[in-house]
């Protein structure tokens, strides 16, 4: 194929690609009103998070730390956290593996959880 041709192609497949992705992604939401909790987090991320990212946040062999700077709230957003317990995370920043979706986490509880870790972040001087 000519370059100029290939050229057009990605630029069309980039304007049609976007927005099909952006469908896809149902980004689940919490209930209108709920007011996140890191206290209500705290017990659901021990739960349903610390094997993996570990009880201090600072993560496990199977998961990494959330007092990262890579996890700020400007990098990766809370519907980030929505999508990667709905989802789950195809490896990309890390070596540890893809994280599998968790079941049985409501979006209400993932918004609490986030909140826990915003928190902790916070404390930990990580903004
Ligand atoms: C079985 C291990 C495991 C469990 C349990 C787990 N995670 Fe993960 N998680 C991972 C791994 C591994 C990654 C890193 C993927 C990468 O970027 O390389 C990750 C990445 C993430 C990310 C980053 C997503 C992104 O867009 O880069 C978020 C947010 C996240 N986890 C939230 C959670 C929450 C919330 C829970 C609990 C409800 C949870 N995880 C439970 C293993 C786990």
């Amino acid at each position: 194929m000519p370059i100029r041709q290939f050229r057009r192609l990605m630029l069309v497949s980039a304007f049609i690609g976007m927005p099909a992705l952006a469908q896809g992604w149902q980004i689940p939401k919490p209930a209108p009103g709920l007011m996140p909790n890191p206290a209500a987090g705290k017990p659901l991320y021990e739960r349903n998070c610390a094997s993996c990212h570990g009880v201090d946040l600072k993560g496990t062999d199977k998961g990494p730390p959330f007092l990262h700077r890579v996890y700020v709230p400007s990098h990766h957003a809370d519907a980030a956290f929505q999508l990667a317990v709905k989802n789950g995370v195809r490896a990309h920043h890390w070596k540890f593996g893809d994280m599998a979706p968790v079941k049985g986490v409501v979006p209400d509880e993932v918004a609490h959880i986030t909140a826990y870790v915003r928190a902790r972040q916070c404390q930990a001087g990580i903004e």
